[in-house]
């Protein structure tokens, strides 16, 4: 039962893989999104291709806003008048970054969602009320946040770093707040399994960079909009929390692409590349136009990462996670 039923969320990164089941399952239990996109035509467009987006659309309660979290100046007018926040904007070909666009985990990731609490802070007009402690003179919206499972301070890795911050940011702003440290998702629009598997359109294997023998909790990506969905509802009991997030079932990289390749129905030999190999090829590939492969974006690929549901489990003990055959199944059957 909702406690806190019909709020109005603004969604960055609304159009991507995580905010678009985001947006879905808040459109779905009737609540009113406002997604963010630096393209209002094409998020129209592409949310609106959903059953959730066209209800939506013609109940008036999708509604789109043209922001850039890298541009703070666009982000005053996405933040009022909104009940909840859902930050999972991304820069485009993550992974992959790209410095000299800005195309980085510190400048989108990190700076963007420090961006986005400098524009609440000055909309619902943060004052200082004592040493650490910030008060809003309006009623503040509550921060969600999509952080990933493998975060910790003082990571080697950038992508590690820059969430970090971001959520070291979240909690010192002086908001409610709730962050999803989720695991590598999968879904019918998630760009990195599915374009693994891919390749077995037209190859007798599917390649990937080391030995497959990393763990991971792969979660569906629906679960990831029910439980945003969940803390939104939820957040008068439940909040500031810091959540790890990830499907049912612990396997390795080599368990899961066989498993999408057996209800695929397809015969298909792994082909693992050293990383020392993969890293070798990405130090030429960054420099060629698209630069499609990084050092970094090998690392990340083969980093894999396990929740620990324990917290999940104790906070919300009714809640069922796909399992990830059926997953699969839902849309590679
Ligand atoms: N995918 C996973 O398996 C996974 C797992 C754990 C955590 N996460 C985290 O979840 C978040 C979202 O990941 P994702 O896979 O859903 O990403 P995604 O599919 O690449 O989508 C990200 C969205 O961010 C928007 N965006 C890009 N640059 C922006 C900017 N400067 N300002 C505002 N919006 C911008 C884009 O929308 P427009 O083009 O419409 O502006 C895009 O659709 C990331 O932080 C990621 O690290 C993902």
């Amino acid at each position: 039962m909702s406690e806190n039923p019909r709020s109005t969320v603004l969604v960055s990164g609304a159009t991507g893989l995580m905010g678009t089941a985001v947006t879905r399952e808040l459109l779905s239990r009737g609540h009113r999104v406002r997604a963010m996109s630096r393209s209002v035509d094409r998020a129209r467009i592409e949310l609106g291709s959903y059953p959730e987006g066209r209800t939506g659309l013609d109940e008036g309660r999708l509604t789109f806003v043209e922001a850039d979290v890298t541009q703070p100046q666009t982000l005053d007018e996405a933040v009022r008048e909104v009940d909840a926040v859902a930050q999972t904007a991304q820069f485009p070909g993550a992974p992959v970054e790209d410095p000299d666009k800005g195309l980085t985990y510190m400048n989108v990731d990190r700076n963007g969602t420090v961006n986005l609490l400098q524009a609440i802070a000055r909309v619902y007009e943060a004052r200082t009320a004592g040493p650490g402690i910030t008060r809003f003179t309006q009623r503040a919206p509550h921060f969600l946040y999509l952080s990933g499972v493998t975060v910790e301070e003082g990571s080697a890795n950038v992508w590690d770093r820059a969430k970090w911050q971001a959520e070291e940011a979240i909690r010192g702003s002086g908001l409610d707040w709730s962050i999803v440290r989720a695991s590598p998702a999968y879904g019918p629009e998630d760009k990195s399994f599915n374009r693994l598997i891919g390749y077995s359109d037209y190859q007798p294997f599917v390649a990937i960079f080391g030995d497959g023998n990393e763990k991971l909790t792969p979660v569906y990506v629906g679960d990831v909009g029910r439980i945003f969905a969940r803390l939104l509802e939820e957040r008068d009991r439940v909040r500031d929390l810091t959540l790890p997030f990830g499907g049912p079932q612990v396997v390795t990289m080599n368990d899961l692409l066989r498993t999408m390749l057996e209800v695929m129905g397809r015969r298909r030999r792994l082909l693992h590349i050293p990383k020392p190999v993969g890293k070798a090829q990405a130090l030429v590939l960054q420099f060629l136009p698209g630069r499609f492969l990084t050092p970094d974006a090998v690392e990340f690929t083969a980093q894999g990462g396990v929740a620990d549901l324990t917290l999940l489990r104790e906070t919300f003990p009714d809640f069922e996670l796909t399992p990830l055959r059926e997953g699969l199944a839902s849309y590679l059957g």
